[in-house]
């Protein structure tokens, strides 16, 4: 018994590996931490960086710059790029140079981002107890002791101007504290409005050179898929018409070579997973769906427990009448607190919770009449019910509103 339970589980190893080499010869060329040595289409904007820094190298202050442009136009991976290949040409030269890379969406206060740059140019500070006047002191003699050009890439920096804008503040002026070295920011955002909303003395501080990241084209996505293909992929694999589609989805979605590159990946998979030979059109679109699935839930899961539970009223009010108002809303909300024990906010509150799964364009909330009690509004889910019930039903608390028969 035992010899014919070993074949038939190595009958299934057999088919699961030897499927899984069909489609894929190298999948981890199109997952989203891979970069290519090369970046099509973007010589441009590597130039315009490199022109206005290089210089620097030899003395004099560089300026700061402000990068933008929406999501998946290739910002980051070009500064990267710029600033690996700026340390070797350094290096080979004997000129000194250091540089910073900073997620904002990790760093959220000026000790945080002084503590990052102290650790990046090698000096321990600790994480905290100190003065940030310490700080800073500590960092800038450690600098101008190195004599050197320094960058400091904010990446995400709306994030950073949102918790701390004064971070932003001392770091665009700080080379008029240093004596022999020099510090340059590159602060990048994706956020078209930022700009508008920066603090007028950072803005002009920040932005003494720009560079703007234009969406890439059908075509231009169509090389960035093609240089990697040959590499992702066993040879005859990609059905013809695959990387056009993928190519014309992400011009589609704002130039977003990420969303090009992934929807290839998970088209793949889809193949793969399902034993087929090759990669269709149809595969792509399955992609499509489960991409933006994906991204909804992912949203919807991060939800805290308060807005999950204006929601699921919505949910409820969506599935009993064609319309429902923020009054319906409430009194739904209130009832599903009261059956779960949840504190009841006030109205105005629920109000702004609305208000925030409209910015997340989770809902939308349009004014329909100013009543006594404040502004009426029509509210409408935006995003698959199904989804919603989904996310709604991983909440224990909020199942047992869904077993209910009538609320
Ligand atoms: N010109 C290019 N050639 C090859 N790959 C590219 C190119 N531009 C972008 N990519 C790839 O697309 C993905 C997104 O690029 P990147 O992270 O640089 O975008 P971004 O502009 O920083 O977006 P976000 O604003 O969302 O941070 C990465 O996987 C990157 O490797
Ligand atoms: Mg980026």
């Amino acid at each position: 018994m035992g010899e014919k339970n070993k074949s038939n589980i190595d009958e299934i190893f057999d088919r699961v590996l030897d499927a899984q080499t069909k489609i894929f010869s190298n999948r981890e060329v199109l997952t989203p931490n891979y970069v290519p040595d090369i970046l099509p289409h973007r010589d441009d904007k590597f130039e315009e960086l490199v022109k206005i820094l290089a210089p620097s190298l030899r003395g004099g202050a560089p300026s700061n710059i402000f990068i933008y442009g929406t999501t998946g136009t290739g910002k980051t991976a070009v500064t990267k790029q710029v600033l690996s290949k700026l340390k070797k040409e350094a290096e080979a030269r004997d000129l000194s140079f250091k540089y910073s890379y900073m997620n904002c969406q990790h760093v959220d206060t000026k000790y945080r981002v002084l503590t990052q740059l102290c650790e990046d140019i090698g000096i321990d500070v600790p994480i905290t107890g100190l003065h940030f006047d310490v700080v800073y002191q500590k960092f800038k003699e450690a600098l101008d002791a190195l004599n050197t050009l320094h960058v400091t890439v904010l990446d995400e920096v709306d994030m950073l101007y949102s918790k701390s804008s004064e971070s932003l503040y001392i770091l665009t002026r700080m080379n008029s504290d240093l004596e022999s070295s020099r510090i340059s920011i590159i602060g990048i955002t994706n956020d078209v409005n930022f700009k508008e909303t920066l603090d007028p003395r950072i803005r002009s501080s920040l932005s003494e050179e720009e560079i703007v990241f234009s969406p890439y084209s059908a075509e231009q996505l169509r090389d960035i898929l093609t240089q990697r293909t040959d590499v992702a992929f066993h040879k005859g694999v990609l059905e013809f018409g695959v990387i056009n589609l993928c190519s014309a989805v992400g011009a589609q979605q704002h130039g977003d070579a990420r969303r090009s590159l992934d929807l290839l990946r998970v088209a793949a998979e889809l193949a793969e997973r399902n034993g087929d030979e090759s990669v269709t059109e149809l595969h792509v679109r399955k992609a499509q769906q489960v991409i933006e699935r994906n991204t909804v839930i992912e949203v919807l899961d991060t939800l805290p427990i308060q807005t999950k539970a204006v929601l699921q009223a919505i949910f409820i009010g969506e599935g009993k009448s064609e319309e429902i108002t923020t009054g319906d809303v409430y009194e739904l909300y209130s009832r599903i607190c009261k059956l779960i024990r949840l504190d009841i906010l006030t109205a105005r509150r629920v109000g702004d919770l609305i208000n925030e799964l409209d910015m997340l364009g989770i809902v939308t909330a349009q004014v329909i009449s100013k009543g006594r009690y404040g502004r009426s509004k029509r509210i409408h889910l935006t995003v698959p019910p199904r989804q919603v019930r989904e996310v709604l039903e991983k909440e224990f608390r909020l199942t047992k509103i869904f077993e209910m028969e009538d609320i």
